[in-house]
């Protein structure tokens, strides 16, 4: 069955990026020249998603603006003679389809996702949380998407191997693996934020989830977790104990740009991906260490 919908909460407030978040929307801060949402919406369209559910909140209209068309600034840009430019600009606002949704509340990601049920209707749909950006060749939905098509179209969550102690920072998994797999699991059980000595295992999610419709059934009735929130992992821990939920350990470099050490780690990160800016990036850096080691 094919998902066409992606769900990107984005209602936060980012204070760990204040002052900046206090007039931008903290998914707007960019990494090089792309805001960080751009990266979640773009790994949607190569996953082969078609619409995007925002869950917003006051003062997030940017994010919409964003992946609008500007024809002011197309017209502007193929007026001097910056065709390449505009091309971008136009690529961008028509890259996908958004429709948007209001958290009124923030009151946790469950009740975040829980706010798009009417926009999801009777299909399976993907979640991708912005902070956690991942780069590698196979957009990591679309690798949960495969997951999925091979199990029965059941859900899975996308997880990856942390340190132990860091297990209080994420939804932990438990399961079995899948015919002797050491990559998919079985799920039996999901933690959110466990301390490492009651952790279950080292896998966490870093948002990725491929979820069937019947998650909202989960997430109208749990009570408020970990927090005093609404937490989408108790649902998914309680939709695991009566339908068959599988984790997937996927690829790719995971950055947690919700932190200033994973921004500036993902903004080395893709300046040194980048042709034209690498030998720039390594001179850079070379010049601070002598300066300042
Ligand atoms: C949320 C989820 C958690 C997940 C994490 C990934 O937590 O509740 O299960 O592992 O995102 O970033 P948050 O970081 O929003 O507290």
């Amino acid at each position: 069955m094919k998902i066409r919908t992606a769900v990107i909460p984005v209602a936060g407030k980012g204070t760990r990026f204040l002052p900046a978040t206090k007039e931008i929307p903290k998914e707007m801060i960019p990494i090089l020249t792309k805001p960080m949402i751009h990266y979640a919406v773009e790994e949607a369209v190569l996953s082969g998603i078609e619409q995007i559910v925002f869950v917003t909140s006051s003062g997030k209209t940017a994010i919409e603006d964003y992946f609008d068309r500007n024809l002011e600034l197309e017209s502007f840009l193929e007026k001097n003679n910056k065709e390449d430019m505009a091309k971008e600009i136009k690529r961008i606002g028509s890259m996908i389809e958004i429709t948007t949704v209001r958290q009124k509340e923030q009151l946790g990601l469950g009740h975040a996702i829980n706010c798009a049920r009417d926009l999801i209707k009777d299909e399976a749909f993907a979640v991708i949380l912005g902070d956690d950006l991942v780069r590698g060749n196979n957009p990591v939905t679309k690798q949960l998407m495969e997951i999925s098509a091979k199990n029965n179209n059941s859900s899975v969550i996308g997880v990856m191997e942390v340190p132990i102690e860091e297990t209080n920072k994420y939804g932990i998994i438990d399961g079995v693996p899948v015919n002797g797999s050491d990559k998919t699991y079985m799920m039996t059980r999901m933690v959110e934020k466990p301390d490492p000595k009651n952790a279950p295992t080292n896998l966490a999610t870093p948002g990725r989830y491929i979820l069937k419709q019947e998650i909202f059934k989960y997430l109208n009735e749990i009570p408020r977790g970990v927090g005093g929130e609404y937490q989408l992992t108790d649902a998914i821990n309680a939709m695991a104990a009566e339908s068959d939920v599988y984790a997937h350990i996927f690829e790719g470099n995971r950055f947690d740009t919700g932190s200033i050490r994973g921004y500036l780690n993902a903004t080395v990160e893709f300046a040194m991906m980048d042709e034209n800016l690498k030998g720039m990036m390594l001179e850079i850096c070379r010049e601070k260490v002598k300066k300042y080691e």
